[in-house]
This record gives structure tokens, C-alpha cells and sequence, in this order.
């Protein structure tokens, strides 16, 4: 079975990880200005997390959380939150 690289990632790490995240990110719409990752496809994770790191997204906690993170840390955040439901 061919696995992308977000399916590589460790997902215990990456619930380790998120415990960070989910202070803001929440699993239901609670804050609109926080969008929910829950269930969050795992490229198009990536590629946000990446890009905040990069400072080629504008949200200046986001580039700060972003950049302490290695490619390692966001394909395991990307394994655990992929894998959550979606909240209805
Ligand atoms: C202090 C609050 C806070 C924390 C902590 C936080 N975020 Fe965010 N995050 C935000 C906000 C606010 C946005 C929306 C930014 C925007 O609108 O540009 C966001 C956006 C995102 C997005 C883009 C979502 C989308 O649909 O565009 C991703 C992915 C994300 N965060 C992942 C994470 C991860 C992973 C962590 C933990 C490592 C984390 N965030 C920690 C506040 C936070």
C-alpha cells in the first residue's frame, strides 16, 4: 500500500503534540475566528502549517507556533488531527 506522508506521521506524537494546539483549536465551532482542524485533510495541513512557518500566511501566532515545529512535528500533528471526525 503506497502512504503519503502525512499517514507516516506518528500520531501519538502528534496527539502528544496537539495538546498545544487544541487550547485554541477546539473540536466545535466555538470561536469562528479560530477555524476548527479536526478531521482537517492531511496535505492540506501540512502545506498551511509549512506555509505559516514560512511566513507566507499572515497570522502572527500561527508563524510563531509554526516555526518551533519541525517537518517531523507537522506530519505527526497531521496523522493525529487527519484522523479525528470532522465536528458536525
Ligand atoms: C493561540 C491560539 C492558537 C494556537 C495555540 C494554535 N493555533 Fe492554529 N490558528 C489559530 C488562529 C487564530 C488561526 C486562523 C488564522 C487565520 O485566520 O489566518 C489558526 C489557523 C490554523 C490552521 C489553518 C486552518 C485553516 O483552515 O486555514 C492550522 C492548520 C492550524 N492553525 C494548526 C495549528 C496547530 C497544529 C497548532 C498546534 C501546534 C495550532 N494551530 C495552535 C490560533 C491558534
Amino acid at each position: 500500500m503506497v502512504q503519503s506522508a502525512y499517514a507516516e506521521g506518528d500520531r501519538e506524537y502528534g496527539e502528544y503534540l496537539s495538546s498545544e494546539c487544541v487550547t485554541c483549536h477546539q473540536s466545535k465551532d466555538v470561536d469562528a475566528q479560530i477555524p476548527v482542524i479536526n478531521g482537517m485533510h492531511g496535505e492540506g495541513f501540512i502545506a498551511l502549517m509549512k506555509a505559516y512557518r514560512a511566513e507566507e500566511l499572515d497570522n502572527p501566532t500561527m508563524r510563531t507556533i509554526a516555526k518551533r515545529l519541525t517537518d517531523e512535528d507537522i506530519e505527526a500533528l497531521a496523522a493525529y488531527f487527519s484522523a479525528l471526525p470532522v465536528p458536525k
